[in-house]
């Protein structure tokens, strides 16, 4: 029979902690149910000891997700351990994963232990978590760098100790895959009780090797796989899922028929869902998903595709979700034909919110020819961002500028307050001006941001055509804590103040 090959995402824990990827709650709780719908197996929802905001959004994704397995990390340690199945209790089928390093360089730097200790706390901490909670996945972090017979030892007390997942990580993406084939070859033939628990394979991708190595080690007997969507993650990113799930789909010959249980036709919105809520764009050569990856530019691969798809197309556009339906949406368009063309991208609303952004649609569609699928998931997003949450909300701008300098004068309305204005100058540009207004009218209440709080700033066409609308994506950062900000519209200054606000609105919620 074909092997099933389990999916445990980790864009949640893995992909969030990377830098400029940080969501809050509302964001990961879509960003789950999109996972839900994609069919993984496992959603590794954060680590909840970390901070009150991980143990609040672990507890909240255990409650919302009905379909698949929901975990939190927790290092070896009985008060991250308790922590961490406090917030997974609530799922179906809750998981703690558990890490300690098992590599030389780990336990002789990090952890200052040797190697009965590390032996000793995994042990302990796996039959800790297991008071609580049946399924528990233990990581020997640095696993690849780690001794083999060493390892080997590890795995065989926590299993005794009760871990249902033993997860080899390339925790620093140093790996080859005939190095990582061999190691889960290894362990399958040297970890006692080895049957009792899953393989899982964990890889990050500093050489390029995520994806490879992690095919490789399901030839060689991995049962599980840990990815990201768009491949996010620590670093260079970990392996994405969209690659391994439609490597394993399209060669299933290869990997034995090996398959997993997404749906690969959720693919292309779990990609752009997590793009937009992150504002981390995927290359348009990405794999899967890039813009770039079923459009056949040359006239002889045309021709080719046009004479027999296979000539040139391994997969289709249709099987990981891409929109087929071209009829064009505009000014004409009705609510019918707009509401189908959501169904279609993947965007199930209630009613209220079909009606909030079909009266954006219309707005957009007097300024817009043509509305692209891009346009309309805008839409969307704004129709289901909640403003009643807003402290600081757009009313009006004006913006003087010559070459470089320029002058802006922002109002906002300030809930509670009402309406309140600043004028400042700037020798850089016009978003300076604008963002050092804004900044000057949230300082009169109270929230005050460093020189260096914008900490990243982008804006390009959300769609095609002239008159494109504008995207603007800003993170910022305020003590420990980091937003992103987004702000779209077919002026490109008033999309970057919206983005501006956005995020000192999600700093100050
Ligand atoms: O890369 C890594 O080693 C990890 C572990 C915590 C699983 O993310
Ligand atoms: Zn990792």
């Amino acid at each position: 029979m074909a092997k099933r090959i389990k999916v445990f995402d980790t864009t949640l824990r893995d992909g969030e902690q990377s830098p400029g990827c940080s969501m809050n709650l509302n964001e990961k709780l879509e960003v789950a149910k999109q996972l839900e719908k994609l069919g993984v197996d496992v959603i590794e929802a954060g680590y909840a000891f970390s901070s009150p905001e991980d143990f609040e959004s672990v507890t909240a994704i255990a409650k919302l997700v009905k379909n698949a397995g929901v975990a939190s990390l927790s290092r070896a340690l009985n008060k991250d351990i308790d922590a961490a199945y406090d917030a997974v209790r609530h799922s179906a089928a809750p998981r703690v994963h558990i890490f300690l390093a098992t590599s030389p360089i780990h336990m002789q730097y990090k952890l200052k232990m040797t190697e009965d200790e590390v032996v000793a706390r995994a042990a302990a901490a796996v039959a800790h978590a297991k008071k609580y909670c049946s399924d528990i996945e233990f990581s020997a972090e640095d696993a690849s760098r780690s001794d083999k017979a060493f390892l080997a030892r590890v795995f065989s007390e926590v299993i005794k100790a009760g871990a249902t997942v033993l997860n080899v990580p390339d925790t620093v993406g140093y790996s080859t895959p005939d190095e990582m084939a061999a190691l889960v070859t290894y362990l399958l033939e040297n970890v006692q009780d080895i049957d009792k628990a899953d393989i899982s394979v964990h890889c990050h991708n500093d050489l390029g090797l995520a994806v490879a190595n992690t095919l490789a080690c399901v030839k060689a007997g991995a049962t599980q796989v840990e990815c990201t969507i768009n491949g996010i993650g620590e670093r260079a990113g970990n392996a994405s899922l969209e690659e391994l799930v439609m490597n394993l789909h399209t060669r299933a010959d290869v990997y034995g028929g090996a398959q997993t249980g997404v749906k690969t036709d959720q693919i292309y919105r779990a990609s752009r869902l997590v793009q937009k809520i992150t504002g981390v764009k995927v290359a348009p050569t990405k794999a899967i998903v890039g813009k770039n990856a079923f459009a056949h530019e040359s006239g002889i691969h045309q021709h080719g595709v046009l004479a027999h798809r296979e000539t040139y197309e391994i997969m289709t556009p249709q099987s990981i979700g891409i929109p087929q339906n071209k009829m064009v949406l505009g000014k004409h368009s009705g609510r019918h034909g707009f509401k189908d063309r959501l169904t279609e991208l993947g965007y199930y609303l209630n009613q209220q919110e079909i009606d909030e952004a079909f009266v954006r649609f219309k707005a957009l569609a007097d300024k817009k020819k043509v509305i692209f699928d891009e346009d309309l998931e805008i839409l969307v997003k704004n129709a289901t961002s909640d403003y009643s949450q807003q402290r600081f909300t757009l009313v009006n701008f004006k913006i003087d500028s010559y070459k470089a300098s320029a002058q802006a004068h922002i109002c906002l309305d300030v809930r509670d307050s009402g309406e309140e204005s600043a004028i400042c100058l700037s020798n850089s540009g016009p978003l300076e001006a604008a963002f050092s207004a804004i900044n000057e009218i949230i300082k009169r209440h109270g929230c005050k941001f460093e020189k260096d709080a914008l900490k990243h700033y982008d804006v390009h066409a959300a769609s095609g055509g002239e008159d494109a609308v504008a995207a603007a994506v800003v993170k910022l950062a305020c003590g420990d804590k980091k937003v992103t900000g987004r702000g779209e519209s077919t002026n490109t200054i008033m999309a970057s103040i919206e983005a501006y606000l956005n995020g000192v609105n999600k700093l100050w919620a």
